[in-house]
């Protein structure tokens, strides 16, 4: 029943991550990316066609009635990507095939597979995935019910496993921990470097409401960016020693290698104040230095204690895998008595066509005479009844149809 699913994948599980992008269709902009997919289908007479790229898997989920032997598989990829040897290409690409291909799919859609288990952003990269896929006429039925059972079983999975609880994320556990402070809304915050961990800590803090904030960075546009975002102020770096307005919070990530925020530093940024102040260090290496935790009255929270809460987090999602698997074996027999049912359907879709025609030929044909002969009120009530039985028998076989699958 689920022979025509296939899917061609690349992913963390086998490939390093600098690897997987060599496997996606390169492209400009929308309209190549569309182009060269629709090349594809054809090429290899793939009758639909979803194709998703993340950042640690690449997935082409297709419909078709061909077997996939590996020369296909190399081909498939070197049309991709010319250059690919078949060695490398046999390396790294899973095929799954049939119920390993729907079981793969719900797997994906439901974060079990992820890098980060229970990351519900895949689910939303996936509905991305399949709604341009579809906007472009690559998918129809066959796929389109593969999906729409993937959705609902990793929903349910999100819904009922603890799958996606405890914070597997640095940057929002060490905003947990500035919530726990109970910092007010209106609090200084200043913030050094403007990378893409600070941009993500921005991010939580507009989430939960703060805005007072200076954003520090060698690069203006970036720390702008941020600031923007906070409806906050970005100042140049070199004018960090100078800076005079105080802070209740100092939040530092930079990428450097060694501390820059020393005893003496820190002691211009507060000036006169010696309130107690919420200090955060993402940075690895760390970039406060340890003299300035031992000298001032800090709240300091350090990403050491947060990697290994994250671990515990992640080891936690990781035991709750057992009972989200459990969840979309149900989901995945369910699927597979649906694809019998449309299965039918799709046979049975000439059935009212030809019973129509029956009923056509036997007015206007094979009856045509004797119906002449009868008087008007006799004739209407005929053709009532003729369209009766045509109704009525269009029915019947998919009701038995539908019966029998249940009782199987
Ligand atoms: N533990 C975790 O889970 C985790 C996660 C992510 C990141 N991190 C750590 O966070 C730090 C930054 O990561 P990121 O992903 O945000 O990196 P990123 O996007 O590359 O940004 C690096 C930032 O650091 C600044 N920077 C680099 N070297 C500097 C220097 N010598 N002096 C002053 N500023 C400097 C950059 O300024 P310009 O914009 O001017 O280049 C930029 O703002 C790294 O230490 C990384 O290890 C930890």
């Amino acid at each position: 029943m689920l022979d025509g699913y296939k899917i061609l994948t690349i992913s963390h599980r086998k490939t390093p991550l600098r690897h997987i992008g060599q496997f996606v269709v390169n492209h400009t902009d929308d309209q190549e990316l569309q182009l060269r997919l629709a090349s594809l289908k054809n090429t290899f007479g793939i009758e639909e066609l979803i194709y998703l790229a993340t950042c640690n898997r690449v997935l082409y989920f297709f419909y078709t009635e061909k077997n996939l032997s590996s020369s296909f598989i190399s081909s498939f990829f070197k049309n991709i990507q010319p250059e690919l040897s078949s060695e490398f290409i046999n390396e790294h690409v899973n095929l799954f095939e049939g119920a390993s291909a729907t079981d793969h799919l719900f797997k994906v859609a439901a974060s079990v597979d992820s890098l980060v288990v229970g990351e519900r952003e895949i689910l939303r990269q996936l509905r991305e995935a399949y709604n341009r896929c579809m906007g472009w006429g690559f998918t129809g039925d066959h796929l389109r019910i593969a999906m729409d059972g993937a959705v609902v079983a990793a929903k349910e999975v999100y819904a009922k496993t603890r799958l996606g609880e405890k914070s597997v994320s640095v940057v929002s556990l060490a905003v947990k921990e500035l919530l726990k402070t109970n910092l007010p809304k209106n609090a200084r915050i200043l913030m050094i470097g403007a990378g893409q961990t600070n941009s993500l800590v921005a991010k939580f803090l507009k989430k939960y409401g703060f805005s007072n904030v200076v954003v520090f960075n060698r690069t203006p546009e970036k720390a702008q960016k941020i600031a923007d975002m906070l409806d906050g102020r970005a100042l140049p770096f070199e004018d960090l020693p100078s800076y005079q307005e105080g802070f209740d919070c100092l939040i530092v990530c930079t990428g450097a290698t060694k501390a820059l925020v020393d005893k003496k530093l820190y002691s211009s940024l507060l000036g006169s104040d010696d309130a107690r102040k919420v200090v955060i260090d993402l940075s690895v290496p760390n970039n406060i230095s340890r003299e300035v935790i031992e000298t001032f009255d800090t709240h300091y929270i350090l990403i050491e204690g947060l990697k290994s809460l994250a671990r515990k987090n992640l080891s936690f999602r990781e035991k709750e895998v057992t009972n989200a698997c459990s969840l979309l074996e149900q989901h995945l027999s369910d699927f597979e008595l649906k694809t019998r049912h449309r299965r039918i359907e799709r046979a049975l879709h000439q059935i009212p066509i030809e019973v129509k025609a029956v009923r056509e030929k036997a007015m206007n044909d094979v009856f045509k005479k004797e119906i002449e002969i009868l008087d008007n009120d006799t004739r209407i009530l005929l053709e009532r009844m003729m369209l009766y039985m045509e109704k009525k028998c269009t029915g019947i076989p998919m009701k038995v149809a539908k019966q029998a699958l249940v009782s199987v």
